[in-house]
């Protein structure tokens, strides 16, 4: 039987949590941080915490969408304080905890402005942001007029942009996710719509509408976007999202766009440590017994557990026992016998004295300045052909109408394609965080001559 079963209509701080002093976020806290992104199903409550742990700056809540929220009912789990929003059935929809509400943003997904904000209003008290998801290019989200269908409705986004911001605390910062859209000239002009609304930070995942995951992100596009948005003189974060696969990548991303924070989701599905200098490099002997732990002592519903674990990336034959055995088990107490003892609460108080510390010992940022890197490496960039090709998206662009779809619900495939930080290849003491040698990344396909697509 679960353990949330404190029913609790506001919230309650609860004994051992000290609360964080909470003056909202600004566009300052979205600067020189790599972030980890919105991710239904894998960015889970404890995958979120070893983030913050591990040196994300902040960490978004995966989509929640509005109308699901609103019949939603908040639930605050006595031993852990793990506060769940349960829908029906008792199933915990959207679960957060008190540790991380200073770098917590909240996600929806919506059409409509005021259902955006009452979803909203449900969890103010619970994170420190809110942002609206207008990247989803999933028929789930886009038949209904939300995600990636909110990039050709102008009207509608900016509308409800600006109801969250005008209806929210002033302490909640408000931020949008979007995509690019097919010629720079539109995202241009949608990016200065969407910045005249008042959010705090816009992250721009470098991709069209129309690109699968596999498709290396139009990284190129984003410096001119940068630009403009400090042109414009509003104090707004830009935050890079797509193809980053860890800190020193992030760097090298930041150095090609200009962008304040780089976002990442992809790789730190594999490998929630990327946003380390130094992450876990063996994942099998360092991070899957602790990350247990943490998802038992918070109550986590063990099928996320095991999802969010059977996409850790590493050498999935180096620990077979305990692999087999979570693969196997139905539950964490399947696992007695192999873990003993457990209770999770030393991980939890790991994690908590971590985040507690950034107080006095914040995470390794961004550099502000970065002079160490001078030239961007061309293999993260997609250099443009033509001056054209720095205001279009490139010519193998195939128009397709939508991306392939897996599952009727807002998730994305895991790409076997991409580069990922390779989380088992180290032998090293499992107990030192050792640095990681990025291997090199693929040279783009060259682009062929087909003629540029038209929206
Ligand atoms: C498993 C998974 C779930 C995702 N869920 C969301 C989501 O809830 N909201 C959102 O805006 N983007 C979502 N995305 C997209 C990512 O946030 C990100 O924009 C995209 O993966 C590109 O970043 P990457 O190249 O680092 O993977 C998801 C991606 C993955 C892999």
């Amino acid at each position: 039987m679960s353990r949330r079963s404190l029913s609790s209509p506001s919230p309650s701080p609860l004994p051992n949590i000290k609360r964080p002093r909470l003056d909202g976020l600004s566009a300052d806290d979205y600067k020189n941080g790599v972030m980890l992104a919105p991710m239904v199903r894998s960015g889970a409550l404890p995958t979120r915490l070893f983030a913050l742990k591990h040196g994300a700056k902040l960490v978004w809540g995966p989509e929640m969408v509005d109308k699901a929220m609103l019949n939603s009912e908040r639930v605050v789990d006595p031993v852990s304080g793990t506060i769940s929003y349960n829908g029906k059935h008792e199933r915990a929809m959207f679960t957060c905890h008190p540790i991380e509400k200073p770098y917590l943003i909240f996600q929806v997904g919506s059409a409509d402005p005021d259902l955006a904000v009452q979803a909203a209003r449900l969890v103010v008290d619970d994170v420190s942001g809110v942002e609206l998801n207008c990247g989803c290019p999933k028929p789930f989200s886009t038949h209904s007029g939300m995600g990636a269908a909110l990039l050709t409705n102008p009207d509608l986004l900016c509308s409800i942009l600006t109801a969250l911001r005008r209806d929210l605390p002033p302490r909640i910062s408000v931020s949008a996710k979007i995509r690019l859209l097919p010629t720079q000239q539109d995202t241009l002009a949608l990016v200065e719509r969407i910045v005249n609304t008042g959010v705090n930070c816009l992250t721009i995942h470098c991709r069209t509408r129309n690109m699968r995951p596999r498709e290396r992100a139009l990284v190129h596009r984003l410096k001119e976007i940068v630009d403009f948005v400090k042109g414009l003189g509003r104090d707004v974060a830009v935050i890079e999202n797509g193809d980053c696969v860890g800190y020193e990548d992030a760097r090298r991303i930041r150095a090609i766009t200009g962008a304040d924070s780089v976002m990442i989701a992809t790789a730190a599905e594999a490998n929630p440590t990327i946003f380390s200098p130094h992450p876990l490099t063996n994942l099998e002997d360092t991070f899957i017994l602790p990350y247990l732990r943490l998802c038992k002592y918070l109550d986590n519903h063990w099928a996320s557990t095991k999802f969010c674990i059977s996409q850790f990336k590493g050498r999935k034959t180096a620990n077979k026992t305990l692999r087999n055995a979570i693969i196997k088990a139905k539950g964490y107490a399947d696992l007695d016998a192999l873990v003993k003892n457990w209770t999770g609460s030393d991980e939890f108080a790991a994690v908590k004295a971590a985040i507690d510390a950034r107080g006095t010992a914040p995470p390794i940022l961004l550099p502000a300045k970065d002079d160490t890197i001078s030239s961007p490496s061309p293999a993260s960039q997609l250099p443009p052909k033509s001056s054209e090709d720095t205001v279009s998206t490139p010519p193998g662009w195939r128009g397709n109408p939508d991306p392939a779809v897996v599952h009727d619900a807002p998730l994305l495939p895991a790409n076997e394609h991409r580069i990922l930080v390779p989380a088992g290849i180290s032998k090293r003491d499992p107990g030192t965080p050792t640095p990681l040698a990025l291997p090199p990344r693929p040279e783009p396909a060259p682009a062929p001559n087909a003629p540029l697509p038209v929206m």
